[in-house]
């Protein structure tokens, strides 16, 4: 999968791409990650790509000629299967649009800044807008390192248990059971007996307890 993203800020998406799975995947070739300045499609010799809103108002708007001569560049290279932007103002962010994204070839992200962009670009460049939750960020950029970790742990091969992805909270639309790990006593504190039972049909009967219960208490909306 290639994921292109185009910021006003580079910097803000170095380090999450450099460590831990998302780095492995790289390695393994599995994703390639390419961040584009949307500065260097400017002709303004302030590299200034917003300027101030129609009507008035507070805040800049970035404007469409960059956007447009950077998407019309990498189409123009490939063909990509959804333009993302990211923005607080679009539909939530779920595991199932993670899912079906992690099953696409190229895609781009487009993050906003200040007041966000202009809409024709939203009108005309964009397939697809996502919203990483109710809540507003400086910037686009944690939103789409965030939309990036979540697709490409789902890409095949990516995650060396395969099994392990597919068991995460969400993925059943329950929340995941409880986890322990060595010692099964600490400071008086048991694990679940079940969980040393060695019981495999149990454990998985008490697994999908728990998931429920959990789901139950913390997030009914789900059920
Ligand atoms: N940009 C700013 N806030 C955001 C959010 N909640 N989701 C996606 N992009 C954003």
């Amino acid at each position: 999968m290639r994921i292109d993203i185009i910021t006003v800020v580079p910097e803000l998406l170095q380090s999450p791409f450099e460590h831990s799975i998302i780095k492995r995947a790289k390695e393994k070739a599995l994703v390639e990650i390419h961040i584009h300045n949307l500065r260097d499609y400017t002709n303004n010799k302030y590299r200034q790509v917003d300027d101030y809103q129609f009507g008035g108002g507070a805040g800049m708007v970035l404007q469409i000629e960059p956007i447009d001569k950077c998407i019309s560049k990498l189409k123009s290279e490939r063909n990509y299967d959804e333009i993302i932007y990211v923005t607080p103002d679009a539909p939530l962010l779920t595991q199932s649009v993670s899912n079906k994204l992690s099953l696409k070839e190229n895609i781009i992200i487009l993050t906003g800044h200040y007041k966000g962009v202009d809409h024709r670009v939203r009108e005309l460049l964009i397939t697809k807008e996502i919203s990483i939750g109710d809540y507003v960020l400086s910037g686009g950029e944690l939103a789409a390192a965030v939309l990036c970790d979540s697709i490409i742990r789902l890409i095949p091969g990516v995650i060396g248990d395969e099994t392990s992805a597919l068991t995460d909270s969400f993925q059943d639309d329950l929340l995941s059971p409880p986890v322990y790990t060595r010692p099964a006593n600490y400071k008086g504190l048991d694990v679940p007996a079940v969980l040393l039972s060695g019981n495999f049909s149990k454990i998985d009967e008490w697994r999908h307890e728990q998931a429920l219960k959990r789901t139950k208490d913390i997030r009914p909306d789900l059920l």
